[in-house]
């Protein structure tokens, strides 16, 4: 390593000294790299040189200082909010760069602006990364996964640093290189897609428990750990089991009953049902996680609509433990099938924007470090080495073993779930999704018929090759 006193000196830049960016920066500085930070915000700069010690890190106050901080060819990485702040950092950045300079975006930004972006900056001879990182505060400091797209040149450059900062399972890095353009970005918002559908099926199961059972925050919290100690296990559940019991300092009384029950979003979770739809595949429980955000967000119509539309909340009579246990089975189940639904959507974008994809690599690097990770993507990566291409989960053999054994409490808790009133439209879209996906016949014709009939839109036949079309309303 060079003489931290010389300028020019160090491995990497981070632009962008929030929570994360500081924290991913300590945490490619524990691992022994030179590294310097700038922001624009003078005290975050101040902030990181507090924390620095005895660390190899420089801080920056301008753009100037930091590029004059940095061994060439330089590498940069920015973690700021997605949007216009990645362009605003790229365009103060380029007067001050050379050809062979790499830029790595590791914020949450939209696949299509990565693509864009990279392609301006190629024409400039500067490499760019388009590269996901989860895991949030903590996982930024002691290892998150890792997801980076882009040239796989420019990645072998900065593979060290990555490896060595990543999560690790079985001693093993949470972080490959993805793909070429914006394949880290893309798997990234489907990883935060399934983040949305996981967690909406978590609210799902504490609504029946709080509403339609009973069950104050303490038993809540017993319930959580339990399923987390077995086939559920995941950081999730962890965190939910432990939100249940912290108290909050203002009320004395649990944190959980003081939140607002108005659920807010930064957009990927949207991202990828759009990017779903744009590609035609469903996705329905991820759909219905981002619906229920939304529906979150009308709490003064949702007030007066319970005045009127009412439905007597019923408080379910039968064996609880028994219904927990149905419970903890049908929310096994639709975590099963919502990992299918983004790794179905994966396949389809892989061969449509052609990231070639490995999506066994892919659930190995979600195992450990970010937000979904989960015992059941072993079984994932599993199903995957085993067929690589393999066009959805719930056609492998052990987990399908799984469905078909744990199927019938998903459709004994949607149905407890509508007789009390309680909304639970991801498991309700879970359980559709898997009728639909083992229906071999559809009742998609009488859509065609009606299209037809209304549209002259024509139909194919189960007898015959080519479109038709009839006169509907001829005699
Ligand atoms: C992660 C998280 C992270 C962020 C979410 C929150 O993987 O570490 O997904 O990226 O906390 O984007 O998203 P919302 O604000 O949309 O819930």
């Amino acid at each position: 390593m060079t003489n931290r006193n010389s300028k020019q000196h160090n491995e990497i830049g981070m632009i962008g000294l929030g929570v994360m960016g500081r924290n991913f920066l300590l945490n490619v500085a524990d691992h022994g790299f030179l590294v310097a930070g700038y922001d624009k915000d003078v005290s975050k700069v101040e902030a990181l040189r507090r924390e620095s010690k005895e660390r190899n890190i420089q801080g920056a106050e301008n753009i100037h200082e930091f590029i004059e901080l940095l061994r060439k060819p330089r590498a940069i990485i920015m973690l700021v909010p997605a949007g216009a702040p990645v362009d605003s950092v790229i365009k103060d950045l380029l007067p001050h760069l050379d050809k062979g300079d790499l830029i790595i975006d590791a914020g949450n930004s939209y696949f299509k602006d990565t693509d864009l972006r990279a392609d301006n900056l190629a024409v400039k001879g500067i490499h760019f990364l388009g590269v996901g990182v989860s895991g949030g505060e903590e996982g930024a400091r002691h290892g998150p996964s890792i997801m980076p797209g882009g040239s796989k040149e420019a990645y072998e450059r900065v593979r060290p640093i990555f490896e060595a900062t990543a999560a690790k399972v079985n001693n093993l890095p949470c972080v490959t290189y993805l793909g070429p353009g914006s394949a880290g970005h893309f798997v990234k918002m489907v990883h935060n897609g399934i983040e949305y559908a996981m967690m909406q099926l978590l609210s799902e199961t504490y609504d029946l428990m709080k509403r339609g059972l009973g069950l104050n925050d303490d038993q809540l919290h017993d319930v959580y750990n339990k399923w987390n100690n077995g086939e559920l296990n995941s950081y999730l559940m962890e965190i939910t089991g432990k939100i249940f019991s912290k108290v909050d300092e203002k009320t004395n009384k649990r944190l959980i009953d003081e939140i607002l029950d108005v659920a807010r979003q930064k957009g990927t979770g949207m991202w990828t049902s759009q990017s779903a739809m744009e590609l035609q595949v469903p996705i329905p429980t991820i759909d219905l996680a981002v619906a229920m955000r939304d529906m979150s967000v009308y709490k003064n119509q949702r007030e007066s609509a319970g005045k009127v539309l009412q439905w007597p909340m019923l408080i379910f009579k039968d064996n609880q433990n028994t219904f927990l246990n149905q419970l903890r089975h049908a929310l096994y189940t639709g975590m099963i099938i919502t990992y299918a639904q983004g790794m179905a959507l994966l396949t389809v974008a892989s061969d449509k924007y052609n990231y070639n994809l490995d999506l066994e690599a892919v659930a190995r690097i979600w195992r450990g470090g970010c937000i979904i990770r989960a015992g059941l993507l072993e079984d994932i990566q599993n199903a995957f080495h085993t067929r690589n291409d393999l066009p959805n989960l719930l056609l492998d053999p052990d987990l399908s073993k799984k469905i078909i054994e744990n199927q019938e409490h998903l459709r004994y808790i949607v149905c407890r779930g509508a007789e009390l009133g309680v909304p639970v439209p991801a498991l309700m879209s879970s359980l559709s999704y898997l009728d639909a996906y083992r229906s071999s016949w559809l009742p998609a014709n009488l859509i065609q018929a009606q299209r037809d009939y209304f549209g002259a839109h024509t139909y194919e036949r189960i007898d015959s090759k080519g479109t038709f079309h009839t006169e509907w309303e001829k005699k």
